[in-house]
């Protein structure tokens, strides 16, 4: 691969605007913080240099330039990260060859977007009328079946597959891809809702019954190689920028919740379409925004699945909030009934997942029997142990009390108790959080190593230096970056760290100490006096060792005359330093 285009594309791309694309960063100083994904994380560990055009991870030390984000974030490869990237740049790539496996990816791609095509035609129809007039019925206008890509399969056997199969797909396919079952559609007398995947291509179908059929209300793709139900969610893509702008999302059951926010302009929405949110989505949510508010069916289902996913989240660190729809209602029907304000004003008013909870946990409460309202208590006080707000505590405890006309004290000390036990057994647990790199004891020569690498990557001159002076770096790791540096600089003239990131790329352990050196942060001017006094600490260290060793060989020698000689190369050696 050319270095020119690698550090060309590199260099028309910015790492904080590509990471941004996939994850919120804040500027805080000269750089920008965000979580990291590269590890199971909700603090902003990662942080992100403009300047150096590099990232890096304190907790886990994930580290590299975009490149590696790009091909870290989308497990793909370093020509794949190349292609992305170059084409954001708006860079042409020729001759550029992308993977079998992505080539058969995009063979699935195409099959879907030109069934998608195909059912859109057939909607607008003259066969489509029934289902157009369904669609109106539930006040789905032309704009929105446009923005979410809505068709129609219609009735008969083989029309995708005739359509494909002339196209030059063959059957086995269809059928790997799900359009196909067996020798028949799998789709007929269906609307037809594409599904994308986290970058917004499509990746299979959901179709409803519209004329009274009694099949399933939905029927989706199967798994395939490239749609897996548990790993996208709905509108995720789509919801990005809004998301962004908007900085929380709001997470729904159904697709047709989305749909339908779409029409009054709420378009910050995704849907898990009607699954339990697994750890991949939880954490898919998480990369769009930590500010997520639920609002599920106004049924026992909805407010199950609102418990469990709000659990969830709490557990990964956030604080979601909830609109609790009543009533049977889900948001489509709610924002049907009652209008744009009143659903926008149900999002101002969102409830902290907490008070849901408590709530929830209350109305289950038999008030006549004693036992039923202490074993409430006990459940709140151990809830409330959970939270890191103290005030909110109080209060709730407080209103706990007079509630019941309790004495505060009696809660008071039930809720130390608690939180005690908590303590321990959280003790017993093995933290789920990565533990810190452990803080190595350094000597002081290796700090001198790391300051003298680091101020040879902001100037050549020391680099010169280093060359002119012979300078050794007593330790393997440290001598051979210093050598990658000055031939960098001699190949490519100057240093960009981001670029070196590159070079270096197949040789972990110099980018992890690469990495490590950056993070001293020593800025980018270059103090000539310190320079001279790491050079004298190293070249220290260096006579030390040298004498050391004459020293352990002047202990063996028999020789009178030889032990002489030993001592007057380690004197001058001493007197040199
Ligand atoms: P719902 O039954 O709440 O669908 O299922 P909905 O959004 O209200 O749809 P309409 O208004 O009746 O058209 C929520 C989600 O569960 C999945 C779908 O993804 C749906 O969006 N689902 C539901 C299925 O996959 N299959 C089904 O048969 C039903
Ligand atoms: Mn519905």
């Amino acid at each position: 691969m050319e270095h020119d285009l690698i550090t060309e594309v590199r260099s028309k791309v910015d790492i904080v605007d590509v990471i941004s694309s996939y994850l919120p960063l804040t500027q805080k100083g000269k750089n920008y913080f965000g979580v990291c994904p590269f590890h199971d994380d909700t603090n902003p560990s990662m942080s992100v240099s403009r300047e150096l055009q590099i990232y890096r991870c304190f907790s886990c030390g994930a580290s590299g330039n975009v490149y590696n984000f790009v091909m870290n974030y989308e497990h793909i490869s370093f020509k794949e990260a190349l292609a992305l990237l170059a084409n954001k740049a708006g860079i042409e790539l020729k001759n550029f060859k992308i993977t079998e496996k992505k080539q058969a990816n995009e063979v699935f791609y195409k099959a879907y977007e030109l069934a998608e095509k195909f059912y859109q035609n057939n909607l607008n129809s003259s066969l489509g009328k029934i289902a157009r007039n369904y669609l109106k019925e539930r006040s789905l206008g032309e704009d929105v079946i446009k923005e979410f890509g809505v068709g129609l399969a219609l009735n008969g056997n083989t029309n995708v597959i005739d359509l494909l199969k002339n196209k030059g797909y063959d059957l086995k396919t269809l059928n790997e891809i799900g359009l196909a079952n067996s020798d028949r559609d799998t789709y007929f007398n269906r609307i037809m809702f594409p599904l994308h995947d986290l970058e917004g291509r499509i990746v299979g179908f959901s179709g409803r019954i519209y004329d009274g059929s009694t099949n399933n209300k939905y029927l989706n793709t199967k798994e395939t190689p490239i749609f897996k139900k548990g790993q996208l969610l709905y509108h995720y893509a789509m919801a990005r920028e809004e998301v962004r702008t908007k900085k929380y999302v709001i997470v729904m059951e159904g697709f047709m919740d989305v749909i339908r926010a779409s029409t009054i302009g709420v378009k910050n929405t995704i849907a898990l379409m009607g699954t339990a949110m697994t750890d991949e989505q939880a954490k898919l949510i998480i990369r769009l925004s930590k500010d997520v508010i639920l609002c599920f069916d106004g049924d026992e289902a909805g407010r199950h699945a609102t418990m469990v996913n709000g659990e969830a989240l709490l557990k990964l660190g956030l604080k979601p909030k909830v609109i609790a729809l009543t009533g049977g209602d889900d948001p489509d029907t709610f924002i049907l009934k009652k209008g744009k304000e009143h659903f926008l004003s149900l999002i101002e008013s969102a409830i902290p997942f907490t008070d849901f909870k408590l709530k929830v946990l209350k109305e289950g409460v038999d008030l006549q029997s004693e036992e039923a309202i202490a074993g409430y208590i006990n459940t709140v006080i151990t809830e409330t142990c959970k939270w890191d707000d103290e005030i909110r505590q109080e209060i709730v405890l407080k209103k706990l009390a007079k509630e019941f006309n309790l004495e505060y004290n009696t809660l008071e000390k039930r809720f130390q108790a608690i939180k005690e036990e908590q303590q321990k057994e959280k003790q017993h647990i093995a933290p789920k959080t990565y533990a810190l790199p452990k803080k190595k004891r350094r000597d002081k020569y290796v700090i001198a190593m790391h300051s003298l690498l680091y101020y040879m990557l902001m100037s050549d001159k020391i680099v010169h230096k280093v060359d002119r002076e012979g300078l050794f770096f007593p330790s393997e790791k440290e001598r051979i970056l210093a050598s990658e540096i000055s031939y960098y600089y001699k190949k490519y003239g100057i240093m960009k760290i981001a670029d070196f990131y590159t070079y270096l790329n197949d040789k972990e352990t110099l980018t992890n100490l690469l990495t490590e050196v950056l993070s001293l942060d020593l800025g980018t001017e270059v103090p000539s006096e310190e320079v001279d006094a790491l050079f004298k600490v190293i070249k220290d260290y260096n006579v030390n060792l040298e004498a050391k060793r004459l020293e352990e060989k002047m202990k063996d020698e028999i020789d009178p005359l030889e032990k002489a000689k030993y001592a007057e190369r380690i004197r001058e050696l001493r007197m040199g330093s």
